[in-house]
């Protein structure tokens, strides 16, 4: 299959993409293995004819935004963020209604449209730097609230107004105080992703996005205790290896799960599913998703 797969992509004049949280099997055909900043500035860039994005849709979306020209396709188009649902653009607008002065930034796990309202976008890796860049005191933020508090937490002169105010991931919600005590009693670096809850935010000894992750473990040698999803662990191992790495078995996001070989065989042969979204929805969203990479990370 591996082989199969590898003479395909040579064929099709492919580059396959894979977010960090996606199995290994995936990540090792992979011409990117990144995080979502990292994915989106590299499928900018992308001079392939077909770009394979194996991650969940909003990744996807947002490769075919910045890349209109090229074909972006999903093995699985199904495989989507339900963090992401959590925001709808009628929210949006409401929330402008009443807030007029406030900018809006939308986190890249979001939709296509609801990007498309937003002044920026931002990811976990610059959701801080995004915000200080603004001018304005308010900040509509969604649709992650503990991504919300964590840049209120590092920006206390702006005033940010999570949208909706109980948006999270299942993933990083399921880490607990009780996950934390047990990780100090294990020793080392409590490491956690700005998606978990702010109390475990503020007993963590490094918050970081996946990519964050990957550059924080070039420079020590302690055990780290993880605190996102599962497979991130898999990679660290990779990267590091000998290096002590603990994950959180249950933390599994079954949406970055769903990508087989065999569905990624089948989507480089018959170059499917291809993300299509509206011209002028991508226009919109594209010129909030540059600013972003703008300020860079
Ligand atoms: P990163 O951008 O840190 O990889 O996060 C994406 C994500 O979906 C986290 O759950
Ligand atoms: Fe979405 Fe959470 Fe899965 Fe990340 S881990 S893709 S935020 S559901």
């Amino acid at each position: 299959m591996e082989m199969e797969i590898r003479a395909l992509k040579i064929r099709k004049n492919a580059i396959i993409m894979a977010h960090n949280y996606q199995p290994l099997e995936i990540q090792a055909l992979a011409d990117v293995v990144g995080d979502s900043l990292e994915l989106a500035v590299r499928a900018k860039e992308a001079k392939a004819d077909l770009i394979v994005v194996c991650g969940v849709r909003f990744m996807a979306e947002t490769a075919k935004i910045l890349n209109p020209e090229r074909k972006v396709v999903i093995p699985v188009p199904d495989a989507g963020c339900p963090l992401a649902d959590f925001l709808t653009p009628e929210m949006i607008r409401e929330a402008k209604e009443r807030h007029p002065d406030a900018a809006v930034v939308v986190y890249v796990n979001s939709t296509a449209e609801s990007k498309a309202l937003a002044d920026v976008t931002c990811t976990s890796a610059n959701a801080v730097k995004v915000v200080a860049s603004l001018k304005n005191d308010t900040i509509l933020f969604g649709p992650d609230s503990n991504l919300a508090a964590y840049v209120q937490r590092e920006l206390p002169e702006k005033t940010i107004i999570p949208l909706p105010p109980g948006g999270h991931c299942y993933v990083h919600t399921g880490f607990t105080l009780a996950d934390v005590e047990a990780a100090r009693r294990k020793g080392g670096m409590v490491v956690c992703h700005p998606e978990c809850r702010p109390e475990i935010q503020e007993q963590a000894d490094l918050v970081a996005s996946t990519g964050g992750m990957v550059r924080g473990a070039a420079g020590g040698s302690e055990p780290w205790s993880v605190f996102t999803e599962r497979e991130m662990v898999s990679r660290l191992r990779v990267l590091y290896p000998g290096r002590v790495f603990y994950e959180k078995p249950d933390a599994v996001c079954a949406d970055m799960k769903k990508i087989s070989l065999a569905d990624l065989r089948r989507a480089l042969e018959r170059e499917e599913h291809e993300v299509v979204l509206s011209p002028e929805v991508m226009g919109r969203a594209r010129r909030a998703i540059e600013r972003m990479i703008a300020v860079g990370a």
